[in-house]
This record gives structure tokens, sequence and C-alpha cells, in this order.
């Protein structure tokens, strides 16, 4: 049976192909089309995955779309009936830009790909981010915890998974949260409130958190008031963003916390007023905390299990899933590489695939590497034109040796390896990897590549048998940290060694590396270690700011080039730039 997941038309649009059980690929758009963040009907990812599995769309059982587009409608109608006559002017707005494209998605899936539209399912959202966080990890009884912006109207929702011995799978979601108590949005309005991309800068007021005290908490509780159930309901006299308003605050809001900051107006936590935004993202960030931490213990209690499943956008907040594994009594927190919604396409396969097709679960293998392979002989072909010397090594053994001479000398290289990964995080395939040891590097990179704020801090990867030499992990950490969904102290010995990946708080975001599931990533953080005694290297997405992870060589090539990198690495062909600065004349060919 060959089920295709799509998820479009928000953020992050993706597909998925799912067959018997288990998936083939997956891929989201924008590293197709090269459009960050592209939230069109995904035909270039529908087609790579139908072409990678060489499957024609007439021979697709179901193609599952990941929300129930009459159910939003209905949401966006009844919101803006309710905030009429306030709301009337974006009415028409929300129904062209977010929702008029899905509600025709049936008619769009059909003629696009030519399936009848008897074959054509839609899932729930939350229980596609449900089924994405679940059926991908490798427990077979487990709490489930569901928490983004919105879908249809839950943004939050809690329940159980199990997998019975003979195969068969259920989910069941028992209670959910309704628009506009929503912690997204609440998490997006402070985005907004602090000058940042709305679904992008979410990292960037968690770093910001680090450098400020919670002294906003307290009004911030106000705005997101508690129930005796354990949830919480939003203060809406402080939101905007439920009548469609173009600002997502109220002047309430205002002021309570000061004046909102101005996207291009620069933030220096070192000045008051920076401090103040600090402050603001830090007491966000804690009662974000607190409300998760009490839902999980909550849920804990209730169902008496060891494992949680937690998917939606909210479970990238690195902060907060610490806390959650710490305090909630779990004793492992499973978050899917992609639990936003572009992991919602493969999701919405595999929740059609276990329950309503009621196929038995097969297990899906534990790993987040679903995108198109690299090819070396593109890179060799590429900077073979450009009359770059390439080396093609043979032996892994010599190309991680070259490797780690390159980062041992302070040199900055441009990692691609096998599948590209499914989610926003590079882990090991499309990587920027660099020493870890001097924060010179960090600033390094920021000025040669990266460009971004100095708030926001780079992450470290070390192989999982070493992460508790550097890193404080509790119980299950290493498994949270598998990939990146974990911030953990720094151990207080290595901040110096470590001072490249070290935030502000003496935290990082680690990636624990498995020699299963990267075994090349691996053998190179090893030899690192060997060489200098310390298994640890920086890891950030290879792009450029603004534009998406790359996939292909090509967009690797062409991003050392335009960039401060000094070494590309494709496989097992290595690239270097050409030195301009010579002491013998002839030798300078730059
Ligand atoms: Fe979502």
């Amino acid at each position: 049976m060959r089920i295709l997941g799509i998820s479009a038309h928000y953020h992050d649009s993706a597909a998925a192909l799912v067959e018997d059980g288990v998936p083939i690929c997956a891929v989201e758009e924008e590293r197709l089309t090269r459009r960050k963040n592209d939230a069109a009907f995904p035909l270039e990812a529908i087609a790579w995955c139908l072409d990678h599995a060489g499957v024609q769309p007439e021979q697709l059982d179901a193609v599952v779309f990941y929300e129930k587009p009459m159910l939003k409608f209905e949401r966006i109608l009844t919101m803006a009936l309710r905030a009429y006559p306030r709301s009337w002017a974006s009415f028409p707005r929300a129904m062209k830009n977010e929702l008029g494209n899905k509600l025709w998605v049936k008619g769009t899936i059909a003629s696009e790909l030519g399936v009848p539209s008897s074959r054509i399912l839609f899932t729930e959202h939350h229980q596609a981010h449900a089924a994405a966080a679940f059926f991908a990890s490798p427990t077979r009884r487990a709490a489930i915890l569901t928490a983004d912006g919105v879908g249809e109207w839950a943004t939050l929702s809690l329940g159980r998974g199990w997998i019975d011995d003979d195969g068969s799978a259920s989910i069941e979601l028992r209670r959910e949260l309704r628009f506009p108590h929503s912690l997204g949005m609440l998490y997006s309005t402070f985005t907004a409130y602090l000058g940042f991309p709305v679904n992008e800068g979410e990292y960037q007021v968690m770093g910001l958190a680090a450098y400020g005290k919670p002294a906003f908490s307290d009004q911030v509780r106000r705005m997101v008031r508690r129930t005796p159930d354990g949830a919480f309901a939003l203060d809406l006299s402080y939101f905007e963003f439920h009548e469609g308003a173009r600002r997502s605050f109220s002047d309430r809001l205002v002021a309570e916390l000061g004046p909102p900051r101005h996207p291009w107006d620069p933030i220096d936590p070192g000045t008051a007023e920076g401090a103040r935004y600090a402050d603001v993202a830090a007491s966000v960030q804690l009662v974000l905390e607190e409300i998760l931490v009490d839902l999980a213990r909550s849920l804990h209690r209730e169902t008496g299990l060891e494992d949680l499943c937690y998917g939606g956008g909210v479970a990238l907040n690195g902060c907060a899933n610490a806390r959650i594994l710490r305090e909630s009594g779990f004793r492992n927190l499973y978050v899917p590489s992609a639990p936003g919604d572009a992991g919602c396409a493969l999701g919405a396969a595999l929740y059609a695939d276990r329950l309503h097709f009621r196929q038995r679960h097969r297990a899906v293998p534990d790993h987040p590497y679903w995108g198109p392979e690299i090819d070396a002989n593109d890179l060799a072909r590429l900077a073979g034109e450009d009359g770059l010397e390439v080396e093609q090594r043979a032996r892994e053994v010599d190309l991680i040796g070259s490797v780690v001479d390159e980062l041992a000398a302070g040199r900055i290289v441009g990692w691609m390896q096998g599948c590209t990964e499914l989610g926003p995080r590079a882990l090991g395939n499309r990587s920027i990897l660099a020493a870890p040891h001097d924060a010179a590097m960090r600033d390094e990179l920021n000025r040669r590549i990266k460009y971004r704020e100095e708030f926001r801090p780079f992450a470290p990867a070390v192989p999982i048998e070493h992460a508790e030499r550097f890193f404080e992990l509790p119980p299950g950490g290493a498994r949270l940290g598998r990939f990146m969904s974990g911030v953990f102290p720094v151990r207080r010995e290595w901040r110096a060694r470590l001072a490249a990946v070290t935030h502000v708080n003496e935290t990082a975001r680690v990636q624990t590396v498995e020699r299963a599931m990267a075994p090349r990533f691996h053998a190179l953080l090893e030899a690192y270690g060997a060489r200098t005694g310390v298994p640890v290297l920086l890891n950030t997405s290879f792009n450029l700011a603004g534009e998406p992870i790359v996939n292909r060589a090509i967009e690797g090539y062409s991003t050392f080039l335009r960039s401060g990198l000094d070494v590309l690495v494709a496989g097992n062909a290595l690239v270097r730039k050409r030195r301009r600065v010579s002491a013998k004349p002839e030798e300078a060919v730059g």
C-alpha cells in the first residue's frame, strides 16, 4: 500500500511517501524550490518523492492532507464574525491568503496528480502531529502531547498512543485546547513584539531569553491565566491575533511591557532597552516552560506511562523540552526531527496507514535523513569546471583525516553527506562544521557566513557515548539530543574549551550522534577527538542567512563560493578554497 502525505499552504510545505507502512522518503518544498519556508502546494516535493520511489500517481492508494480544510474555514469564519466589525477588513485577506488555497485542496490534488477524489483523505492537524511524534518513535506505548499555533481549532492536545501485540495501532487524543488559547500563538505574539519574524524568529526569542531575567513573568502570567485542570486561557485583552488584526498584541500588552521593538532596531542586551527585551523574552520563555511542565506532569500522572511523544511547532523549543524531561516524571521524551508542520506530511501518511486503513504497525527507521541524496560526482564536475582541484578520497579514513586536519587548523568546513534531513536542523548531513573551542570562531562564522545575531548560539555535536563527559544530561537527555531537541548545561570544566558553542547561560543545544544513525559523521567526531582530545564539533545548518538549507551539491558549491567557507565536502569529494595570499607569486592562483 502506497500513501502520499502532504502538508501545505501555511508554512514549510512538504511531501512524504509511505510504502507498506514504512516511510520511503520525505522532503520540504523549500529544499527543492530554494524559497525559504515555501508554503506553496508542494509540487516539487511530491514529484521528487514519486520519482525517487518509482511510483506513478495512479499507483497511490491514498493521498492524505494534513488537516481538514472545512474545519479550518469554520474557525476563521467564526473568529471573523465574533470580532465583527473590526475583523471585517482582514477577513478577505485571511480567506485569500491562508484559506483560499486550502479549501480547494482536494481539487488541486485531484487535478495536479490525477488521483481520483475518492482516494484523497484528510487527517485532523493534531492527529498528524501526534502520528508524526508517536509512530516515528521507538516506543509502543506512550503519552502524547502536541502543541502549536493552530490547525483547525485545536492548539494543544493530550492523549496516548499504543501498539498491540498484533501490530494494530491506536491514537487517542482525549483533551484539547482550542483557538485562540494557544501556546504557539502566545510565543509568536512575543516574537512579533520583540521585532522578529513570526514562525522563524522563535529561536531568536529563546536565544535572547538567556541574556535576561524573567522580570516580567508576573505580567505574562496575568496574560495567560491558569485553569484548575492545569491548562490555561489567554486573557484576550492583551492580544489581537484572533481578530485578524495586522498586529498580534494589543495596546494593553504594550502598557504592561513597554514599547515593542522595531524589526530594524539592533538588539544589544548591554543597553537598558536591550536588557528589557531580553527580560521580556526570558519571561515568556519561563511561563511557557511552567505551563508545559505542568501539562506534562498531569499527563504523566494520568497515564502512568514512561514515554512521552511530543510534536507540534512548540516542541522545537529545546529549553522547554529539557525541563519537561527533567521535571515531568517521564523517563523518555521523543521529539521527531520535524515536529512542526513539515513533519505532518509524514504524520498524516502514517496516520492514514495505521488508523484509516488499519495496517499493522511497522517500525519506522529511527533517523531524520529522508530527502535527496548527495552526489559527490556533481561536486567534482562543478569544481572541475572552475579549475579547482577536487580530491576524491576512496577510503573514508583518508577523507576524514583530511577534514580533521582542516578543522584542527581552524578552518570552516561545509559538510554534505547522504540524504537531506527532514526538519529545520542540520544533523550532520547538510552541516557547516568548525572547531568549537574559541569564541572567536563563533564570531568568525557570523562574520564570514551566517551573519546571525550574537545572541543566537551555535550548537555542538558529540558522539553519544561521550556526551555525558561534556554536558550535564538528565536521564533520557542523550536520546532527546539525537535530533538536537534539548538544551542542556555544558559541564563547568569544559566551558572554556567549548566557548564557541556555549551560550551565555552556559548551556548548549547538543546533538548526540549515534554511530548507527550517522556513521561517517560519528567517525569524523571520533577522529577529531583523537586528534584534539575533545570529540566535539560546532555544527550549524549549511545555508546562508535567508536561504533554505542546501540540498544538492550545486547549492553547497554555490554557498561555498559566495561565503567564507574554506573547505567543501560532498560524499567523498573534497574541495578547498584557493588561497589568495601567497608568498610565491606562481602559487597565487586565486
Ligand atoms: Fe501545526
